[in-house]
């Protein structure tokens, strides 16, 4: 299935184009909102970044119309500040970032994100890291595994499926990912296994998480983007579980509310300077239409702050 882009209008209209300005996508993937971007540019310039060297490859393919007005850097968003250090821009004015994972990633069963295909447990975006499913699954401990479970799939059952994949990795490693959700099913309560979500779901939302690093690299993103955005520049995220979500919430509030001065004082002394406007008190989610024609879209929400 194609990657059909989430909260699309949403993302264009908060990105607020200007044909000459800088925009950064970093989270390429088909580039189902890098080409509305770049369709938007005159003189501007769009810079793209994704972690999969598939990504690249298929979205250069998709943008060839526009690409003097394009760089595509194969990177991790975490590294914000050097990627545009070598790509010679100082100060963007718009910065997207749609989390997670693509329909294509999901879709290539060889990649092993999803619990519906047989396949080796890999889950890596970028194929060239070395920590892939298998490690955490085969390697981490039996604590590691429930607090993964617990805390980026929110899996109630976390600790019996930790102690069940400590049980089975004794006799024989995990190899792929249909062994995995058939532990997963088996830890799990005949009343869970009725439940409308895959039993595995949330599990394997879980392991992808720590598997690419994706809150760590959220972090270093939300620390350092801000500061590269020209002012008035706009910093849009799309996240689509509650932790990613948090991150982006209290990343744009500290640079908007952190002043420490207790709130009788008249004016503030602590001598904080904001340095965000969050432009959506709360976020923004799609439509019943989107949701409909793209279920994927339903967790979706999205944050925009404005660099003031
Ligand atoms: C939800 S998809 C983006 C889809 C894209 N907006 C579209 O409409 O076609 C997320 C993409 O971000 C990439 N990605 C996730 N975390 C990343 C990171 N830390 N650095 C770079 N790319 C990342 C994934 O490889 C994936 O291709
Ligand atoms: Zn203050």
């Amino acid at each position: 299935m194609d990657h059909i882009p989430v909260l699309l209008k949403e993302c264009i209209d908060g990105l607020n184009i200007k044909p000459d300005g800088i925009y950064i996508d970093g989270t390429l993937g088909r580039a189902g909102h890098s080409a509305e971007i770049v369709r938007r540019l005159g003189k501007g310039r769009l810079i793209c970044i994704d972690k999969d060297t598939s990504a690249i490859d298929e979205a250069g393919i998709i943008l060839s119309d526009y690409i003097e007005k394009t760089t595509f850097v194969q990177g991790d968003f975490r590294d914000i500040g050097a990627i545009l250090d070598s790509a010679r821009v100082d100060k963007a004015d718009g910065m997207l970032f749609d989390l997670g994972v693509s329909s294509p990633q999901l879709d290539d069963a060889a990649r092993g994100f999803s619990y519906m295909a047989d396949s080796p447990l890999d889950m890596r975006m970028d194929t060239s890291a070395s920590l892939s499913a298998f490690n955490i699954v085969n390697e981490w401990t039996e604590n590691q595994l429930k607090r993964i479970l617990y805390e980026y799939g929110e899996e109630r059952y976390a600790p019996r499926i930790a102690s069940l994949i400590v049980l089975k990795r004794a006799n024989k490693k995990i190899e792929s990912t249909l062994e995995l959700v058939d532990i997963i099913r088996s830890a799990m309560p005949a009343k869970a296994l009725r439940e409308k979500q895959h039993p595995a779901k949330r599990s394997f939302q879980a392991i992808r998480i720590a598997v690419n690093d994706e809150l760590g690299a959220i972090e270093e993103m939300l620390a350092a983007a801000p500061d590269r955005l020209e002012h008035q520049g706009r910093l849009c995220v799309i996240s689509f579980q509650s932790l990613e979500d948090k991150l982006v919430k209290t990343a744009i509030a500290r640079r908007e509310k952190g002043c420490k001065c207790p709130p009788d004082f008249p004016v503030c002394v602590c001598g904080f300077v904001p340095t965000m406007r969050s432009l959506t008190k709360k976020p923004i989610t799609p439509s019943p239409a989107e949701t409909e024609e793209n279920p994927r879209s339903r967790s979706a929400k999205l944050r925009i702050g404005e660099r003031i």
